[in-house]
């Protein structure tokens, strides 16, 4: 892989543990990152005074370089309140049935504040940001520049790489229709944008190079061993960025019901759900999305989200799996529950060793 990405950011290895919001944790970033690939914490669902404590905690505990994740988002949220009635009712009779003791609420704003959680990033100066679900502005781009901070902008075709090469990001990373979590679409429809990663990586490689300046491009999406890595080098990638291999490390915070059904998840069943949060996300088909209540199918991103909350809580709470939005990409099946740094070592010595033999 080119080196030139990785010594660009003072990193040793071209891997990327991905920002994944509501799962991921200050221990998990600096054991990744002290072990020499780059950690990210994805704060795309913090508030700014917790995006500004857990880069303080990472801080505390090195000084290797990091990522910041944001959604790229309005500040300000229209919701249709009748929809939201109907909806919360349907959940709260859903909670009912299953058993969970908790029930939707009217919180006081529907997501944080994008600008609020962007100066935050700016104060808390990591050296990578990292951006989903649209292109910052201008002005914004400037401002980290200024503060010599990386910019990695998510894109899940080629016209969207283009957009934010085009916006000046310093990196564009490729989200395949592999990929788990929330789609990063900003341009389409999400269903028009589901591309497989071996299609995405040529075609914006390709495009990329009619430029006149060099973009590394990230791929990301169903990789979960250092083969998958060298594979997306061969296609033109700088980097591989791993989302659903970190998911069973013990520093990740995602629900322990979650973690424990992830080794037997079959490619079959990961789908894409928008019932949890109003958006297209990658994960397991479980008993939430057969039951998903009709009402809340129709509330958009982040009205859905927020109102399925207390509901996602409860069921982590419960240790019910089956009402969880157990986000995960196609690969989720190959993941190796181990200790952070031991899953980058274990990655680099894989895709050193796949390397070799295929010189053969
Ligand atoms: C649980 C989870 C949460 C995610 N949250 C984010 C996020 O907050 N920001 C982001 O840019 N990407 C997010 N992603 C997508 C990853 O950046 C990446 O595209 C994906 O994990 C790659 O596919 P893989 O999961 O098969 O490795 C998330 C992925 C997962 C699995």
């Amino acid at each position: 892989m080119s080196m030139s990405f990785a010594s660009r950011l003072g990193i040793e290895h071209p891997l990327i543990q991905a920002p994944m919001a509501g799962s991921t944790s200050p221990a998990l970033v600096t054991a990744v990152s002290n072990a020499g690939a780059l950690g990210s914490l994805g704060a795309g669902y913090l508030e700014p005074q917790a995006i500004l404590d857990q880069a303080a905690q990472i801080r505390a505990v090195g000084d290797r370089p990091y990522a910041i994740g944001l959604f790229v988002l309005p500040d300000e949220f229209e919701a249709d309140m009748a929809a939201v009635a109907k909806a919360r009712e349907q959940l709260d009779a859903l909670m009912e049935r299953e058993g969970l003791d908790a029930r939707t609420s009217l919180p006081t704003r529907w997501a944080p504040r994008f600008s609020d959680q962007f100066a935050a990033l700016c104060e808390a100066r990591p050296a990578v940001a990292s951006f989903a679900f649209g292109v910052i502005a201008p002005a914004q781009l400037r401002e980290l520049r200024q503060r010599d901070i990386y910019v990695i902008g998510t894109a899940t075709t080629v016209a969207e790489a283009r957009a934010w090469a085009d916006a000046g990001a310093d990196a564009v990373s490729l989200q395949g229709a592999e990929a788990g979590g929330h789609r990063g679409t900003f341009l389409h429809e999400a269903e028009d944008a589901m591309i497989g990663l071996f299609a995405l990586l040529p075609l914006a490689v390709r495009a990329m190079e009619s430029l006149g300046r060099e973009v590394p491009l990230i791929a990301a999406g169903g990789i979960m061993d250092g083969r998958g890595m060298l594979a997306a080098e061969a296609l033109g990638a700088a980097a591989s960025q791993l989302g659903t291999a970190f998911l069973t490390c013990p520093e990740c915070p995602a629900a322990t019901a979650w973690k424990q059904d992830l080794p037997g998840v079959e490619a079959h069943q990961v789908t894409t759900i928008r019932g949890f949060s109003g958006r297209a996300a990658r994960g397991r088909r479980n008993r939430f999305v057969e039951a998903m209540p009709q009402a809340a199918q129709g509330l958009p991103y982040p009205v859905l989200n927020a109102l399925t909350a207390p509901l996602r809580r409860a069921a982590a709470a419960a240790g019910r799996g089956d009402l969880l939005s157990e986000w995960c990409g196609q690969a989720a099946g190959l993941v190796r529950p181990q200790p952070a740094a031991e899953l980058v070592a274990r990655l680099m010595h894989e895709y050193r060793l796949a390397k070799r033999s295929l010189a053969r």
